[in-house]
């Protein structure tokens, strides 16, 4: 599938044109940043592993009926999306104390929390993404309440539908960040599930163990980031030991087990 120019290059993705109007082609880096960009290095086959693991995850989020931006794999690094206007705003799920919420108010790391907490960031690298209130929201016109109502609905439905998958693999959905975006058909606009779901995004720490599994690997120099991305896929079943060739060859792909590249 030919892709166009360039349109957008972020830290863990480049955008391109896409073959028709409203797609556009996510091409999936290896490059891995912490602590809003100070921390830079390349992981070698991070991308593959995330376009994979990204794609089962929308597909099934789809399947449970929420609108998402993703609509075929193409390739080991790249999927066909719908072109949106992303809402600037990162929207974080919380069932556990880590990270920004332990040192924002004291909390013991793995601490459960009363129940799930839904948190909005303004997405902007130069001001280090603020975490923002629905008030500075609707102020701002980032979003309008109805958009805020659909995200916080769809954000809880995505952990309850997801600590429910990973649970049945023996990994803890700790908290994750969702994009949203808006699609125009006409007169129409709809809010739907944009950017990536992997462990770039989310804290995944094994049922047993609380090993880590995600990107804090690399945001706490554990070293074995990519390893531990590749053991999540391996539960999903979306990866084989088989492909553990992968070191010389960087990692290979498990075909689509649906063989319905929607
Ligand atoms: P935090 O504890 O650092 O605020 O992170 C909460 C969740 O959001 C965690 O799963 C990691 C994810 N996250 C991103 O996806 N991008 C970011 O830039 C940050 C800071 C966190
Ligand atoms: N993605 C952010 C950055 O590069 C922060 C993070 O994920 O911790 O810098």
């Amino acid at each position: 599938m030919a892709r166009g120019k360039p349109i957008y290059e972020g830290k863990a993705k480049i955008l391109y044109e896409g073959p028709e109007p409203g797609t556009l082609i996510q091409f999936f880096k290896d490059d891995a940043t912490a602590f809003n960009g100070e921390r830079h290095a390349i992981l070698e086959g991070k991308g593959v592993l995330n376009n994979r693991i990204s794609e089962f995850i929308m597909t099934e989020i789809e399947r449970i009926g929420i609108p998402t931006h993703f609509i075929k794999r193409i390739n080991m690094r790249e999927q066909l999306i719908r072109a949106v206007e992303i809402v600037p705003l990162e929207v974080v799920v919380r069932n556990v104390a880590a990270g920004s919420l332990c040192k924002r108010f004291g909390l013991t790391e793995g601490e459960a929390l009363p129940r799930s907490i839904v948190e909005f960031y303004l997405k902007d690298d130069k001001l280090g993404d603020p975490m923002v209130s629905e008030d500075h929201i609707t102020a701002f016109s980032w979003a309008n309440p109805q958009e805020i109502d659909d995200m916080m609905a769809y954000a809880l439905r995505v952990n309850d539908f997801l600590s429910g998958l990973f649970s049945a693999v023996g990994i803890r959905l700790i908290d994750f960040k969702l994009e949203f975006g808006r699609q125009y058909e006409g007169e129409m606009m709809r809010l739907i599930l944009a950017d990536e779901i992997s462990p770039d995004n989310c804290r995944l720490w094994d049922s047993k163990t609380n090993e880590i599994m995600d990107k804090d690997r690399f945001r706490k120099d554990l070293g074995g980031v990519v390893e531990g991305y590749r053991e999540v896929a391996k539960r999903l079943g979306i990866w084989r030991d088989s492909d553990e060739r992968s070191d010389t060859n960087g990692p290979v792909l498990v075909a689509s087990n649906d063989g319905n590249n929607r």
